[in-house]
């Protein structure tokens, strides 16, 4: 049955802001006096905060982070934790027997459920047996799992023997894989047989044979822990792979957690950058727990009993953060879904919704999208009734998309808090606190408690007021990134040159006179595709290794379902042979992921440069959007007339297909 839609009573004469019906006063002063606590004294508010998780010895000071000179961000110096404590031993007394995982199979009938005792069961088993391998403190693990049972305890077991995780996504090529295995130093590799896409079968572990082969003897790979998600046979080469379960069931279910420094990392994370090389962000255990906690707790207010699903997949930071970390350690049963959005029927979502009794639904925008695009006769054929809470991150959701998720799934009952944050971030940054504040439909709203968010112009001065600009945050917040594994000169040179002594997020927002933000999108040249950041130069990297191309550049257009698109412009080394676009697509495929296929390949003559040689992206997506009207200042192309012979070209290939 549909519930009956609430009255939504607008007390603002700006009708774009929606003011819920139960903004409740009390709510909205304890925040109040939350962030001018933050503000008046942040070490005090700081150290509050750290409370949310569980120490073996708590810190007595908050920060010690400076954006200035060469960067260094450290939180909690002198405390000591265990991250897998606060999310599993902290529970076992008072809900020990209550369920902290669900997970639904692919296929309907199957499903499985870990009470907060059988996950730390699971857990300390698994880290049994990576001691047992010999994986020690402070060792890589990766970790390229569907989402299956075995990747949160994965994580949750690198966590107790104070090994780092880094999880890898399924969509990754084999050379990204063992790119990444040898970038992190990885010793061993959490993989499985096949993971399930719809109809299809991904292989998985030919996928990491591959890319070990690929990371040849450079790797540090020692061991290959097997899971059998499918059940399909696949090669085992002796002394180096496990079958999990033969490894993992005979252990003991105890293991003594290993006591970690506040600054000691808890896992590296993969993400896109301007430049093709992927970095991978360093997130230190204790301030990292503390910002899940408090993000997690502000915006989504989870509670034990509740069924909390975070859409994400683990590979993501949203995984890490609002999949596994923050729901388990507020105590909540944290659901994950093996299959596909719409799969095998559109309202596949929805029944898990109603299955389950889902309270609170975390996902992207494009997901949305491709959901609204479904109509809103599916939805309407279940209850959804036990939503109270929304959440959406990763890319721009535009009004209407927020209204249709507002109104036609939360059935103008539950808040939707649009969270803008980033890997790098490691929780939520801006975003609405339900109840405390009014929402208004595509914007992110405001800064968190403690958050110092300002604007600057295009030269990195502090603009002020009802404005458009690059978002910056002036202070440090625990759940920051520590710097790029390997690269602190990378990590300082990309975030904090822009505007010296602040952090640089890399998008270009917009501030309204309330002091609500709206992110306008990336200002680098990074593309999002449905939710997956990629690097213009990772792709041009690839295409730069096909022999018939001279040069290419990638941009993102706009599109309906995906939010942004590729398109790729190349120029063929010979004029005579032209590269075949399927090859094209192909290598992109390959060497970056599925994820990163082109919309369109145009095969130009010439680029358009500046004087000094550099690709202007600006026209090149104007022209690849249809937008040819208006394409500004030419002046400064070192041959403005390879704009028309680039439109020609578009022209002709778009009508050819
Ligand atoms: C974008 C995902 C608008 C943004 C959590 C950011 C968003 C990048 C939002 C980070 C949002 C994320 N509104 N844009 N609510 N959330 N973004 O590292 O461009 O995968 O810089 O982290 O996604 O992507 P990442």
């Amino acid at each position: 049955m549909r519930q009956e839609k609430k009255q939504v009573t607008d007390i603002s004469d700006r009708p774009v802001i929606r003011n819920l019906a139960d903004v409740d006063p009390v709510r909205a002063q304890q925040v109040a006096a939350l962030r001018a606590h933050a503000l008046s004294d942040p070490e005090a508010f700081w150290l509050e905060q750290a409370q949310r998780i569980d120490w073996a010895t708590f810190p007595t000071a908050a920060s010690a982070a400076s954006f200035d000179g060469d960067v260094s961000i450290r939180w909690y110096e002198d405390g000591t934790l265990n991250a897998s404590v606060s999310c599993l031993d902290r529970h076992l007394e008072t809900r020990g027997d209550q369920p902290a995982l669900i997970w639904q199979a692919d296929d309907a009938a199957v499903s499985r459920t870990l009470t907060f005792r059988e996950l730390h069961a699971e857990v300390c088993r698994l880290a049994n047996a990576l001691r047992g391998l010999g994986v020690k403190r402070g060792d890589r693990v990766a970790i390229h799992l569907p989402m299956v049972v075995e990747g949160v305890a994965a994580m949750l077991a690198c966590a107790r023997i104070g090994a780092i995780h880094v999880v890898l996504f399924g969509g990754f090529s084999p050379e990204g894989i063992g790119e990444r295995l040898i970038d992190s130093g990885a010793v061993a590799v959490i993989t499985c047989d096949f993971s399930r896409r719809g109809a299809k079968r991904i292989p998985h572990k030919t996928t990491v044979d591959a890319a070990l082969a690929h990371a040849g003897t450079i790797g540090a790979v020692k061991n290959v822990i097997v899971v059998q998600v499918t059940g399909d046979a696949v090669p085992m080469t002796e002394g180096r792979d496990h079958d999990y379960t033969t490894l993992v069931s005979p252990q003991e279910t105890e293991c003594a957690p290993e006591i970690m420094r506040a600054e000691d990392v808890l896992f590296l994370l993969y993400t896109s950058g301007s430049t093709g090389k992927p970095k991978a962000m360093v997130h230190a255990t204790g301030g990292y727990m503390v910002w899940a906690a408090c993000t997690t707790d502000w915006t989504l207010s989870p509670q034990p009993g509740k069924i909390h699903w975070c859409t994400a997949d683990i590979a993501w930071i949203t995984g890490h953060t609002y999949v596994v970390y923050g729901p388990l350690l507020s105590g909540t049963t944290t659901l994950i879904y093996e299959g596909l959005l719409g799969w095998p029927q559109p309202g596949r979502w929805w029944d898990i919704v109603d299955r389950y009794q889902v309270s609170c639904l975390y996902t992207a925008p494009t997901a949305i999208r491709a959901l609204m695009r479904d109509g809103d006769d599916v939805p309407r054929e279940y209850s959804l009734a036990s939503l109270e809470r929304l959440a959406c991150a990763g890319e721009p959701i535009s009004p209407d998309a927020w209204e249709w998720f507002y109104t036609v799934i939360g059935q103008q009952r539950c808040p939707v808090a649009d969270m803008w944050w980033q890997t790098e971030t490691g929780g939520g940054m801006l975003c609405v606190i339900p109840g405390a504040q009014p929402m208004k439909p595509g914007w992110a709203t405001t800064p968190l408690p403690g958050l110092s968010a300002v604007l600057t112009n295009e030269k990195g001065e502090i603009i002020e007021g009802a404005t458009e600009g690059a978002l910056c945050f002036t202070q440090s917040w625990p759940g920051q990134a520590r710097t790029i594994w390997g690269d602190h000169k990378r990590f300082r040179e990309t975030y904090f040159t822009f505007s010296p002594g602040k952090y640089f997020a890399g998008d270009g927002a917009r501030r309204d006179e309330n002091g609500y933000y709206m992110i306008t999108g990336r200002m680098d040249d990074v593309i999002n595709v449905s939710g997956h950041r990629i690097g213009t130069a990772e792709i041009e990297d690839a295409l730069a290794t096909c022999h018939s191309v001279s040069e290419a550049a990638a941009v993102g257009i706009n599109h309906d379902l995906k939010g942004q698109g590729i398109v790729v412009f190349v120029v063929a080394r010979s004029a005579k042979v032209a590269p075949p676009v399927d090859e094209l697509s192909r290598v992109i495929c390959e060497r970056v992921g599925r994820y990163a296929a082109p919309e369109r390949i145009y095969l130009v003559k010439d680029m358009p440069k500046t004087r000094s040689g550099k690709i202007v992206r600006r026209l090149l997506r104007k022209i690849a959007s249809g937008e040819t009207e208006n394409l500004g200042d030419l002046s400064a192309l070192a041959d403005p007339a390879v704009i028309p012979a680039l439109i020609a070209a578009v022209g002709e290939q778009t009508i050819t297909g």
